[in-house]
């Protein structure tokens, strides 16, 4: 059986990034995989976070998956806390999982800088939590953006070294689906550095709750060169931050960057991103104000949560204690 398990951080406001990345390609998987999305909030926890802020960003997640077009009755939908499984096969898996492999991970260093014994246990252990969250319903298939790549090939190596411990096939091997034209979208001020929640610049993403004269206000300030647009995807991939800009209309517009240029080739970067700014909010706005429509029945969004949450535990129960036989810990 095919399973697929995904999930995003309930970490400041989604962005064009999780969105094209990741959330829109959960859209149309849904009509052809069990799917099980997940607000990741444990996650979010390895950094210092409000608890109000913390708790209103959950439900700010939920909503942006159910306004892109996540169906919560026919997917599973819940937020990772309410299901007591994750945090415990985290910690069985970290007994398999040798220090060697978590060093390698680029995220903890990136998000650790040079103050490593400051950061704290939970970024480090960051990747067996998310092994934990795919392995707890032994999902096959994880749709992602390519930052995720790293942690999802320790995923499979932490799979394959239980699996060989105990002899055992008990868990798949789950497969990085990394879709579409935008797998790793770049921010708007720097076409070197992925658009991302903890960059300090408003001006460096475009968040899925701006309204249009933000969007628009961000498109006309993003960096681009003074170059026209070229003709071909070669003489594109010099140029990081025009080739961003057309990555974006290409994925909004669902075409391929030879596509975009079929039609911009020769144009000047003041008229491409007036069109820019017309598809996006063209694309988001119905989805913003449909959040917004969302977020006006928290008690709604929070008996959403608390079914998918129900259906979750009764897989991730079954799977955990099938765990626990394997590896010997006594269930009386
Ligand atoms: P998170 O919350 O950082 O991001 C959520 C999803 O959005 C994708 N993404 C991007 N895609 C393209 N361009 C970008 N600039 C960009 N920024 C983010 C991410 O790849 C991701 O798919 N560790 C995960 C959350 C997680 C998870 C899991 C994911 C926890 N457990 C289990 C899958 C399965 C993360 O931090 O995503």
């Amino acid at each position: 059986m095919n399973r697929i398990f995904s999930g995003m951080q309930p970490t400041r406001q989604l962005h064009l990034g999780n969105y094209l990345g990741a959330l829109r390609n959960w859209v149309d998987l849904q009509n052809s995989y069990e799917c099980i999305f997940c607000v990741v909030d444990l996650h979010a926890l390895t950094i210092d976070q409000d608890s109000e802020v913390l708790r209103n960003n959950i439900r700010e997640v939920a909503a942006a998956y159910i306004a892109a077009g996540i169906d919560p009755d026919k997917n599973i939908l819940f937020n990772q806390s309410v299901v007591p499984g994750h945090a415990e096969l985290s910690w069985i898996l970290s007994c398999h999982t040798p220090l060697g492999w978590l060093n390698r991970m680029t995220q903890f260093k990136e998000k650790a800088g040079k103050q490593k014994d400051m950061a704290n246990l939970g970024l480090y252990a960051y990747p067996t939590l998310m092994a934990a969250d795919i392995l707890l319903y032994k999902a096959t298939h994880v749709p992602v953006g390519e930052d995720q790549k790293q942690h999802l090939e320790l995923a499979r190596d932490i799979a394959g070294a239980f699996n060989r411990r105990y002899e055992t096939e008990f868990f798949p091997l789950p497969e990085p689906q990394i879709l579409g034209e935008a797998t790793r979208v770049m921010s708007l001020r720097d076409g070197k550095k992925k658009m991302s929640k903890s960059d300090e610049s408003e001006y460096s993403r475009i968040n899925m709750t701006d309204d249009a004269d933000t969007i628009a206000q961000k498109i006309r300030k993003a960096k681009t060169d003074p170059e026209p647009l070229p003709e071909t995807v070669t003489e594109l991939e010099a140029r990081p931050e025009a080739d961003n800009l057309v990555t974006i209309y290409g994925a909004l517009a669902g075409q391929s960057r030879e596509q975009v240029l079929a039609q911009f080739a020769g144009a000047q970067f003041s008229d491409f991103k007036k069109s820019l700014v017309d598809l996006s909010v063209d694309k988001l706005a119905p989805i913003t104000s449909r959040m917004k429509e969302l977020l006006g029945d928290k008690a709604e969004i929070d008996r959403l949560l608390k079914k998918g949450g129900e259906r979750a535990a009764a897989i991730a129960e079954k799977n955990l204690n099938d765990v626990k036989d394997i590896i010997g810990l006594l269930r009386p």
